[in-house]
């Protein structure tokens, strides 16, 4: 048998680049959380009904993205391609607007999407995101596009450009639809097969085509901002405003249309300056003020993003910020195989100090226990044999340097402890 591989589109995640991964989790918690966002945990598969509700059933994502199929109850189930609409889901299922509005929520997880998998576009790839329910106030949406800001400069990404741009509420969204058909058909010869298809169902998305005989009929195409209703136009200035008011640079895009059908009013994107077209999307979002009520809830707004943590990664790549992973501080050796049981609780002693730490185990000979302990990449090994256990001590033998001293153990545990976990 062939050696089994992970399916096609997927990847393991092994130490220590996992260590990076978790970082970004870490960073998002830290960022989100501390503006109030907790943490909703919900299933890794909903109802398929919730997707064609939320997502909309002509969207390309659920017709051809999705995994999607019968469990062995005969349940149709589909496995989230995103985090927003499960998301709602709970927030219906749980009332959760009878604890005050704006609901606000952060998560950390996987979403699949069967998609042609290429560099920074996977089967299975992994958001973490924020969603804040029941306010349209404009320094809300600034405040959501602040927070993702903020997560890509300390997770230094080398620079991504934040894209703004409006829907549009759902009456003049309609109305702009409308106008854009209408401007397009006559030219739909000169789009590309994909355009005149979307042409029919889903006509907006034909801004995401970078198809340049698309992008020759759409340079004279009537843009959806110039055709905002006065409200949402003002909406907009108040987002922009905010944004100015904190040095916030962007783009003013008119057409980032963004992949679901929920979006209404501010959408907005962030690409990495480090990374091709084809996977330069780090995270979006935006506002989806019908989304709650298609999907049977009461008529909140809302709004949120998603960071895709595999596409950061590759940002850091390209930027040559690739975070070092913290190095073992410690490993403990013991000489002969009674040093063992001193051995395992000096470790076990100085990781409850915080300290990163580890040991052989089993004494199989200074030698192999050294080379391990390279291997390993230890800054101090932490040597104990016959005089050490007479005396009660620990020999610390830092390896930069070589120099190494016989000293008591509870000394060693506080000379550890006071350099930090990866000293
Ligand atoms: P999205 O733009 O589809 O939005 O995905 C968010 C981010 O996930 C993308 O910018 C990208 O970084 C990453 N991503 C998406 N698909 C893939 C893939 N196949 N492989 C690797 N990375 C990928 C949403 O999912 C919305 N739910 C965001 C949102 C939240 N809008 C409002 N609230």
């Amino acid at each position: 048998m062939a050696d089994l591989q992970p399916p096609r589109g997927t990847h393991d995640v092994l130490p220590p680049a996992s260590e990076r991964f978790i970082a970004l989790e870490r960073l998002a918690d830290e960022v989100f959380g501390q503006a109030g966002f907790g943490r909703i945990i919900t299933p890794m598969f909903e109802d398929s009904a919730l997707f064609d509700r939320g997502i909309g059933e002509q969207n390309e994502v659920v017709t051809k993205e999705t995994y999607r199929f019968r469990d062995r109850g005969g349940n149709e189930v589909t496995l989230r391609p995103e985090g927003t609409a499960p998301v709602m889901r709970a927030i219906v299922s749980h009332h959760l607007w009878d604890e005050g509005l704006p609901i606000k929520v952060r998560y950390a997880a996987a979403m699949f999407r069967y998609e042609r998998p290429q560099k920074g576009r996977v089967r299975q790839h992994h958001q973490v995101g924020i969603e804040a329910v029941g306010s349209d106030a404009p320094a809300l949406d600034a405040d959501i596009i602040g927070l993702a800001a903020r997560f890509f400069d300390a997770a230094q990404v080398g620079g991504a450009a934040l894209l703004l741009n409006s829907m549009g509420h759902l009456g003049c969204r309609a109305e702009y639809r409308e106008l854009f058909v209408a401007a397009l058909t006559p030219r739909a010869g000169s789009l590309s097969e994909d355009s005149q298809r979307r042409l029919a169902h889903n006509p907006l998305r034909i801004w995401d085509s970078k198809d340049p005989a698309d992008q020759a009929v759409l340079a004279d195409a009537p843009r959806l901002p110039d055709h905002l209703c006065s409200e949402c136009s003002q909406h907009l200035e108040e987002v922009r405003g905010f944004l100015d008011d904190w040095g916030i640079a962007y783009t003013m895009s008119p057409g980032l249309v963004r992949g679901f059908d929920y979006y209404t009013r501010t959408t907005f994107e962030f690409q990495s300056q480090a990374l091709d077209s084809a996977q330069n999307a780090l995270g979006g979002g935006g506002r989806y003020d019908g989304l709650v009520e298609s999907i049977g809830g009461p008529s909140l707004p809302g709004i949120g993003f998603g960071i895709g943590i595999e596409r950061v990664l590759l940002a850091q790549d390209a930027a040559g910020n690739a975070a070092a992973t913290e190095p073992l501080a410690c490993f403990v050796v013991g000489v002969r195989d009674e040093d063992l049981p001193a051995a395992m609780r000096f470790v076990r002693a100085v990781r409850a100090e915080g300290v990163n730490a580890d040991a052989a185990y089993a004494t199989r000979g200074l030698k192999a226990q050294m080379k391990h302990a390279n291997r390993l990449g230890a800054r101090t090994v932490a040597l104990i044999g016959a005089d050490e256990a007479a005396a009660d001590a620990v020999t610390l033998r830092d390896m930069t340097t070589g120099d190494q001293a016989m000293i008591p153990v509870v000394e060693a545990i506080r000379r550890l402890a006071t350099k930090g976990p990866s000293t």
